[in-house]
């Protein structure tokens, strides 16, 4: 037998970093997804494989790269730390294969390591012969998202296992407020890599340092996410725009964005986007547009004109999926 899960990547609409600081953010898991199958072995080795070329075999903690050199070690650790944390909740010693597949653009802000980890609890202790709920995924991929975002808020795993679009802050624990409300987005690439974990760490920084005004920005991060959240009830896209514009400029204000993702948020305001801000952990990877439909494929056309790779992206109801099938 073969445990298969599916999760959902996402994108914030509003709120990330500050979200660290139990402010409330929002959130929206997309049509872009992780599928991670596991199946037992009988000789106790972890060999986990990932379809962007990465793999290796782990026999006493210890990784052997069996493609991708080093870099593999780095790329699949969030995947050995999950697995490793379910064998340890669950007190199991079991040798598994792991594959990793996914449609979400890596390590660009749209939470493929978060659906990554949520994928890997779920399939883990599925073929393990564990029923778990979603509060428990949830929180045992919590150790492998520490891995990627230093100190995460924990908001990229919840969407992945819930779904939808979400209302949430760290009070929240395990129950976020659904949105029952749907969006379409324009999601521009600027194809920069980056570690969501050292901007986190920056912020960190910062706050710790208390600069000047930090705790007054805090204040209006919470203030633009429930006046989104009022605008989502009424589906007041113009004013959902500017909220996005203004969210932009308190993340370039804690220096989280990059001057790609300027350039592509000031091109598709002017393309007519209703609002553009960065999503994610910033310094590079995506930037979200909201648009009507008929400005949608000029919006798409400024991403290109502008060295970003545009796709649209679509609410994604249901969170983490998993079952069974015959190897
Ligand atoms: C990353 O998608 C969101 C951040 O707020 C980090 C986190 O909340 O864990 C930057």
């Amino acid at each position: 037998m073969k445990a298969v899960a599916v999760a959902p990547g996402k994108v914030i609409l509003y709120g990330e970093h500050f979200v660290v600081y139990n402010v409330p953010a929002i959130v929206m898991a997309i049509d872009r997804a992780v599928k991670v199958l596991v199946s037992p072995r009988d000789d106790g080795l972890l060999r986990i494989c990932s379809d962007l070329g990465f793999a290796c075999e782990y026999e006493n903690g210890t990784a052997k790269p069996l493609m991708g050199g080093r870099k593999s070690v780095t790329f699949l650790e969030p995947v050995r730390i999950a697995t490793k944390t379910v064998l340890e909740h669950f007190d199991e010693k079991k040798g598994l294969n792991i594959d990793v597949y996914s449609t979400i653009p890596s390590s660009v802000g749209l939470g493929s390591s978060g659906a990554i980890s949520v994928a890997t609890v779920a399939a883990v202790s599925k073929v393990l012969g564990h029923e778990i709920d979603k509060e428990q995924i949830w929180r045992l991929s919590l150790q492998a998202e520490r891995y990627v975002h230093v100190t995460p808020s924990g908001i990229d795993p919840l969407v992945s296992v819930y779904g939808g679009l979400l209302v949430w802050r760290i009070q929240d624990g395990s129950k976020p407020k659904r949105i029952d409300r749907d969006i379409v987005l324009i999601v521009g690439n600027t194809g920069i890599q980056r570690s969501t974990g050292k901007f986190v760490s920056m912020v960190g920084k910062k706050k710790a340092r208390k600069i000047e005004g930090i705790s007054q920005l805090m204040g209006v991060m919470s203030w633009i996410s429930n006046l989104a959240l009022k605008a989502f009830k009424e589906m007041d896209l113009v004013t959902l725009g500017v909220l996005m514009n203004m969210n932009h400029e308190l993340l370039k204000v804690i220096g989280v964005s990059h001057e790609s993702l300027d350039r592509l948020v000031e091109a598709t305001r002017k393309a007519g986007a209703l609002g553009s801000k960065l999503t994610g952990g910033g310094g590079g990877g995506c930037m979200i547009s909201l648009a009507t439909p008929s400005k949608r494929a000029v919006v798409c056309k400024a991403i290109e004109e502008n060295g970003g790779q545009p796709m649209i992206v679509r609410k994604h109801n249901a969170g983490v999926k998993v079952q069974l099938v015959k190897s």
